[in-house]
């Protein structure tokens, strides 16, 4: 898809589909106004008040995802206008134009548009609105996602897709808007690459074939990568990674993935992703409904093999260095027994009580691996547990974090990136349910607060790093369709860790 932007009229510009916005004032309740975007004020001129005589008649009321088809017969360039709605005109920010060009240009292309043209913003001279470009680029890329590739027939999907999109801006800020575009596109096309590895499935995605993947963008994107095999993992004595994956049939991986933007050798942020491509639970095998899920559950390996490429791609001034550790978790008879006693690279023990509990061993070792490298500081993102899950459900994230400045800057970035994350506890006093007798510490500390003490586990290999765990175990899924969201994978946290990378380089 070929994003770009124009300073054309908006008469002249020829698309398949003109998308404006309309946003709802606050006494619209009452009165029926609705505050229309700059260019749906000249959409409204130029058919003669036709927008305005809709919104009168209350076919209209500016809700965000709302939408109107308009047909300009021959006033305009554009075949159709679509004129969407941006809800609240008092709550306007960039997830509402992330979120609204979503869904016109995935209505857009479903009724078989190739071209489109946005016109969203409602005051394109405002400080914000190189951000809600970006933003528009981003729910345009992301909205028209889709997974088909294993379907013979794409019904539903007329036509190629949209293969053009052109902003309407005002091109005194040309080089603030390039700089917009190429973000958002970077972003979104990274978030697709990790919504493409959740989705495949986990017969075609192996641990093999995920270092494969990862392998081919580090070579297409320019980042050095290093992929570590059994015999290797022996020789450091990751204990957690080969644990989980002497059950299974497929070999494990650990990837290392290096992007060095700053002249400095040493240091920069790392992030670490749990890379589990089927969880079945193990010996402490789950129930079947829902099984299915668990190819997902290499979403956080997906988050920062996405988030590198995408910064592969914009280039800040700052090192980042990803690791993931994947491998399967089956029954069998090789595989791993509650009971069991595992060394970590770092060297602590580690009790088995529940071979479900996987995640924490195979990111103990990649957490030990970045700590090892002086590495500061330290993100990982795991679909860890069924805990936060249960504590904020499928709108945000969970984030564990020993240093204040650093949740606020995972926070803040999140904001840009359209994805909410919500500060955990970390406190001490949970470390005393995951004492154990006969090791270290014991892999889990039951069924209370189940999320914090999976946290309170990887604390033990973090070091003297700041550090944070982002728990995307309700986020990583989308189970409904959503007007702006295809059913499936999110990327939660793809968008986020680059925007972080973006703000360190500042
Ligand atoms: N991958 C699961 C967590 C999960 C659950 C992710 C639901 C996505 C959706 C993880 O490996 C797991 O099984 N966690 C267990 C740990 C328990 C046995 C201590 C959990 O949270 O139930
Ligand atoms: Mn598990
Ligand atoms: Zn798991």
């Amino acid at each position: 898809m070929d994003l770009q932007h124009t300073n054309q009229s908006l008469k002249d510009v020829r698309c398949d589909a003109l998308v404006v916005g309309a946003a709802r004032t606050k006494t619209a309740q009452q009165t029926g106004t609705i505050a229309l975007s700059e260019a749906a004020a000249a959409t409204d001129h130029l058919l003669d008040g036709l927008v305005s005589q809709i919104c009168a008649a209350g076919e209209f009321k500016g809700n965000l995802g709302e939408m109107l088809t308009l047909y300009p017969v021959g006033k305009l360039a554009a075949r159709r206008v679509i004129l969407v709605g941006l809800g609240a005109q008092e709550k306007l920010d960039a997830q509402t134009y992330r979120r609204a060009s979503a869904i016109a240009a995935r209505h857009a292309q479903k009724t078989g548009a190739q071209s489109i043209a946005l016109a969203l913003l409602m005051d394109s001279q405002s400080d914000d609105a190189a951000q809600q470009v970006q933003a528009e680029a981003e729910g345009t890329l992301l909205g028209t996602y889709t997974f088909k590739k294993y379907k013979h027939s794409e019904d539903g999907d007329n036509g190629r897709g949209i293969s053009s999109v052109t902003m309407l801006a005002n091109d005194d800020r040309a080089r603030e808007l390039d700089a917009a575009l190429a973000r958002g596109t970077a972003l979104a096309e990274a978030t697709n690459f990790a919504r493409d590895l959740i989705n495949e499935p986990p017969n075609v995605l192996t641990p093999t074939e995920l270092a494969n993947r990862a392998s081919a963008m580090a070579s297409r994107y320019g980042l050095e990568c290093e992929i570590l095999d059994r015999p290797r993992m022996q020789e450091l004595g990751m204990g957690g990674l080969l644990g989980v994956s002497q059950g299974s049939a497929e070999p494990p991986r650990f990837i290392i993935l290096r992007y060095r933007g700053a002249p400095r050798q040493d240091g920069g942020l790392a992030l670490v992703g749990k890379g589990i491509t089927f969880d079945t639970g193990g010996i402490s095998i789950k129930p079947a409904a829902g099984m299915d899920d668990m190819k997902g559950d290499m979403s956080g390996a997906a988050a920062v093999i996405g988030a590198i490429q995408a910064i592969a791609v914009l280039k800040p001034a700052v090192n980042v260095t990803a690791f993931v550790s994947t491998t399967e978790n089956m029954p069998s008879g090789t595989a791993y027994r509650p009971g069991d006693i595992l060394r970590i690279m770092n060297g602590k023990t580690v009790e088995i009580v529940n071979t479900d509990a996987e995640g924490r061993l195979v990111l103990a070792d990649a957490l030990s691996y970045a700590v090892k490298e002086g590495l500061s500081p330290i993100i990982d993102v795991a679909t860890l547990t069924g805990g936060i899950v249960v504590a904020l459900g499928n709108k945000m994230s969970g984030l564990f974090c020993n240093d204040d400045q650093l949740t606020r800057d995972i926070i803040a970035a999140g904001k840009r990136a359209g994805e909410k994350f919500w500060p955990m506890p970390l406190d001490d006093d949970y470390a005393e349910q995951i004492e154990s007798d006969i090791a270290d510490i014991k892999q889990t500390g039951g069924r209370t607060a189940s999320s914090v003490t999976a946290a309170k586990i990887l604390e033990n290999f973090v070091g003297d790093a700041r550090w944070a765990h982002l728990d995307i175990a309700g986020t990583f899924l989308s189970d409904s369709q959503k007007p702006y969201q295809e059913k499936g994978a999110t990327g939660f946290a793809v968008r986020t860790l680059a925007e972080l990378a973006l703000k360190m380089a500042e």
